[in-house]
């Protein structure tokens, strides 16, 4: 096996068509808690440090200010665009065609980049909320997925690849039962996935079927997303930094709880996009990649420990009549 230590592969991994991309990325969802000034400060903090992967989505409203830190950071250290790797998403309000295309174009200009090294559809269906929705408010507009309108939005997508501007595609917040219906159906196969991962929500299933089909997973909320807001958190959802087993392992390797659950996630084989604003945490996490990777038996009993706990529900996404979140992933019907 190899060790994601090896000097040959501890800091990028090996997409299906060949390209490099880091081992490890930087979040930017600063939510309705960080400020898009600070995020930005925090993205400049980071690529000083050393990421080169930044996770950047339309809807975070902040790539305007991350691609001015950038356009600094990057002379600064000498650096050129194509040493960095830039990911933007599409947010549910653009999904139709012409509204892919615009959105794809506007990243682009906000982080000043010329491409997007990856691009993904942030959900698989239109439904979207107003800023600071409460859990139960519904859109009337929304509606359960519809094949027949993803496919139009990634037919829209593949155009910006064919394009140059989009350089690898990708997919967000999906299931086995959706990627079923959809990989047949599709001219250009995505070769990311985007999906909550941490301890205490593994998705093995999700994960292995993404890795069988050479579709790289990477996964968010790796520590938990311990300061989520308030109204995407319930009384049953698992503090991953203060999971049993994770505070175990790291007390036997004395680091923090936070360098375990993205070891694990090393390890095991996604690539982490930890958010951090705190330039300690940002360097503690990306020096995970010069550690001893877990063992096969510490690997064993964080997979026993698998809470199959989701954090980042979506239940803003839910249509007038539905209620329970579960059937956004195709766990129920109702
Ligand atoms: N595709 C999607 O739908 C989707 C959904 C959610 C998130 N994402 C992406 O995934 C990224 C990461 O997820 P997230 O931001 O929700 O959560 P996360 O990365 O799991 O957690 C971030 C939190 O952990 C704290 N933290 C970071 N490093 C730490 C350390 N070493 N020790 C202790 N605490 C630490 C941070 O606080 P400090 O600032 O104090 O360090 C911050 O509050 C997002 O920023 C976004 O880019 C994508």
């Amino acid at each position: 096996m190899t060790k994601v230590n090896d000097p040959a592969h501890s800091h990028s991994r090996t997409l299906r068509s060949g390209t490099r991309i880091p081992a490890i990325g930087f979040g930017t969802f600063g939510s309705d808690h960080i400020g898009h000034d600070d995020m930005a400060a925090a993205v400049a903090t980071a690529i000083r440090a050393g990421y080169r992967l930044i996770d950047c989505a339309a809807v975070y409203g902040n790539e305007r200010e991350i691609g001015a830190a950038i356009a600094r950071t990057l002379p600064e250290l000498g650096l050129a665009r194509g040493e960095l790797y830039l990911m933007s998403k599409v947010w549910n309000d653009a999904h139709a065609p012409a509204a892919v295309q615009r959105s794809v174009r506007q990243s682009i200009t906000d982080l000043g980049c010329k491409y997007l090294d990856a691009c993904f559809i942030h959900w698989p269906f239109r439904n979207y909320h107003a800023p600071f929705a409460r859990p139960d408010d519904r859109n009337p507009d929304s509606h359960p997925f519809i094949l027949e309108e993803f496919l139009e939005t990634w037919a829209a997508l593949e155009t910006m690849h064919d394009a140059g501007l989009v350089r690898q595609l990708g997919m967000s917040n999906m299931t086995v039962a959706k990627l079923e219906r959809i990989l047949p159906r599709i001219r250009i196969r995505p070769e990311l996935i985007e999906m909550e991962l941490h301890p205490a929500f593994q998705q093995p299933g999700l994960f292995e079927y993404a890795r069988e089909r050479g579709i790289q997973p990477v996964g968010y909320a790796p520590l938990g997303s311990p300061s989520r807001p308030e109204r995407d958190t319930t009384p049953e959802d698992v503090n991953v930094l203060e999971m049993p087993v994770i505070r175990a392992i790291a007390a036997e390797r004395g680091v923090h709880p936070a360098t375990v659950a993205l070891l694990w996630a090393i390890t095991r084989g996604q690539i982490p996009i930890p958010l951090s604003t705190n330039p300690a945490h940002i360097q503690a996490n990306l020096a995970v990649l010069d550690m001893e990777p877990l063992s096969a038996a510490e690997m064993h009993r964080i997979a026993a420990a698998d809470a199959n706990c989701r954090l980042i529900k979506g239940q803003v996404f839910l249509w007038p009549g539905a209620s329970d979140w579960r059937v956004l992933w195709d766990q129920t019907d109702s």
